[in-house]
C-alpha cells in the first residue's frame, strides 16, 4: 500500500538500520515526510535512517526493541514458537475496536526477515483496521516479500462479504462480532477467507512466470511463525491515510480471540489436515511466545501482561461462547487501572 512512503531507500542497510524496521512490518513506513512529522524532532543517524531521539531505537541485528523504550502505552503480541511451512491458519476473532490508528492482526512472519541483512522478507497478513480511511473495507490482506532495502507488498482491502458496503454496516459486523479469518498458504497459492468466503487468492505463479513478471507466492517458502497482535500506530510517524491517526485518549482497547486452528498442508491431497486447535482455556506458553518487543512506528510496547484469558461473559455478544477467550489489550502505560483485571482466569 505505502511501499516506500517516507523512507529514504537510497542508503545501504546495515545492522543498525535494519533493526529499526518493525517486527510486524505491516506498516506503511515511516517518518520522514508523513504529514504531521516534525523533522526537527527526528535525527538522521550515520547510516541514514530517521529515528526520533526520544523514542525507542532498536539496536543490534534481529534484536527488535527490547527493554524500556519510552513508549507511552502497552500492547500485546503472541507468536507461535512452532514454525510452519505452508498450512491453513484460522482464528475466530472480535476486534471490538472502532477507533483510528489501531490494527488487529493475524499474520505469518518469518522471524526477523524484515530486519536481517541478506534475509528475504516473508510475511502474510490479515489486519482489521479500527477505522481510518478503510471503514468501508476494514479487512486488509497483504503479502510482504523483498528485503529490508526494497520491500515488495501487495495490500488489498475488503469489505466483509454479504454485508452492505457502508461504514456502519461493516463496523457493526466486523468490529462488533466474532468472525473466522483464515489464511491458506501453499506452494502454489495464498488465499484469505472471512467466515469461509474467499476474499482473495494469489494464484499460482505460472502465469506471472510466463509473463516474465515477479510472483510473490514463490517467494514464500521458508518457515514462518503464526502471530496474533493488536497495536496502535504512532500518530507522529505513520501516515494517517492508512489506518487513521491514533489518539491515546481512546485507550484502553481490547480484542478477543475465541480460538485458533492450525492445519498442515497435505502435499498428496492438496488439502489441509488439522494440526491443533487452541481454544484458550489455558494460555499455553509452550505454544505461544509472548512478545516483549516493539518497533519504531508502534506507539506501544508489547508485554505479556497485556494478554489475558477472560471468561466468555466478558467478551459479550458471542452466542457461541462457552469457554474463555484470549484478550489482547492496548493500555496507557501510566494507567494500570486500564488493565482488564476482572475475571482473569490466568
Ligand atoms: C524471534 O527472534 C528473536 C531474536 O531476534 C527471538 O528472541 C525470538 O524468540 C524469536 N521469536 C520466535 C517466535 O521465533
Ligand atoms: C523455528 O525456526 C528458528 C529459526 O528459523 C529456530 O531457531 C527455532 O528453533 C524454530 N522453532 C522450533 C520450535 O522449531
Ligand atoms: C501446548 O502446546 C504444545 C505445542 O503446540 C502442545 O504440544 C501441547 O499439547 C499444548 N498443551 C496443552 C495443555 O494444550
Amino acid at each position: 500500500m505505502h511501499p516506500t512512503v517516507g523512507l529514504d531507500r537510497s542508503f545501504k542497510p546495515n545492522t543498525k538500520v535494519v533493526a529499526l524496521v518493525c517486527v510486524v512490518c505491516l506498516v506503511p513506513l515511516i517518518a520522514g515526510q508523513g504529514p504531521g512529522v516534525d523533522f526537527d524532532d527526528l535525527h538522521r543517524t550515520e547510516e541514514g535512517i530517521y529515528a526520533n531521539k526520544d523514542r525507542c531505537f532498536c539496536p543490534g541485528v534481529g534484536g527488535g526493541c527490547f527493554g524500556e523504550c519510552g513508549k507511552k502505552a502497552y500492547a500485546a503480541e503472541l507468536a507461535s514458537s512452532e514454525n510452519f511451512t505452508y498450512g491453513r491458519f484460522e482464528a475466530r476473532l472480535k476486534p471490538s475496536v472502532e477507533v483510528d490508528g489501531i490494527l488487529s492482526a493475524i499474520f505469518l512472519f518469518q522471524n526477523d526477515s524484515a530486519r536481517l541483512p541478506g534475509a528475504t522478507w516473508e510475511e502474510i497478513d490479515i489486519e482489521i483496521h479500527g477505522m481510518g480511511s478503510h471503514g468501508r473495507e476494514p479487512i486488509q490482506t497483504n503479502i510482504l516479500t523483498g528485503d529490508f532495502e526494497k520491500r515488495v507488498e501487495t495490500p488489498e482491502f475488503f469489505a466483509a462479504p454479504g454485508i452492505p458496503d457502508d461504514i456502519d454496516a461493516q463496523t457493526n459486523a466486523v468490529k462488533k462480532g466474532f468472525h473466522v479469518y483464515a489464511i491458506e498458504w501453499t506452494p502454489d497459492y495464498v488465499a484469505w477467507y472471512f467466515d469461509g468466503e474467499r476474499l482473495r487468492m494469489d494464484a499460482p505463479c505460472e502465469a506471472a512466470d510466463a509473463a516474465g513478471s515477479d510472483c510473490q507466492v514463490h517467494r514464500l517458502w521458508e518457515p514462518m511463525n503464526l502471530r496474533l497482535s493488536v497495536w496502535p500506530t504512532d500518530p507522529e510517524l505513520v501516515d494517517p491515510d492508512w489506518a487513521g491517526s491514533f489518539d491515546p485518549a481512546e485507550l484502553p482497547q481490547t480484542i478477543y480471540f475465541d480460538f485458533v486452528k492450525v492445519y498442515d498442508y497435505n502435499y498428496d491431497t492438496k488439502d489441509f489436515d488439522l494440526r491443533w486447535i487452541d481454544e484458550f482455556d489455558t494460555l499455553n506458553t509452550t505454544r505461544w511466545e509472548m512478545g516483549i518487543h516493539t518497533f519504531t512506528v508502534n506507539y506501544a510496547h508489547f508485554r505479556p501482561s497485556n494478554a489475558a484469558l477472560i471468561k466468555s461473559s466478558e467478551a459479550d455478544g458471542d452466542p457461541q461462547s462457552d469457554g474463555s477467550y484470549l484478550a489482547l489489550s492496548i493500555t496507557n502505560k501510566n494507567d494500570e487501572a486500564d488493565m482488564r483485571s476482572s475475571n482473569l482466569i490466568r
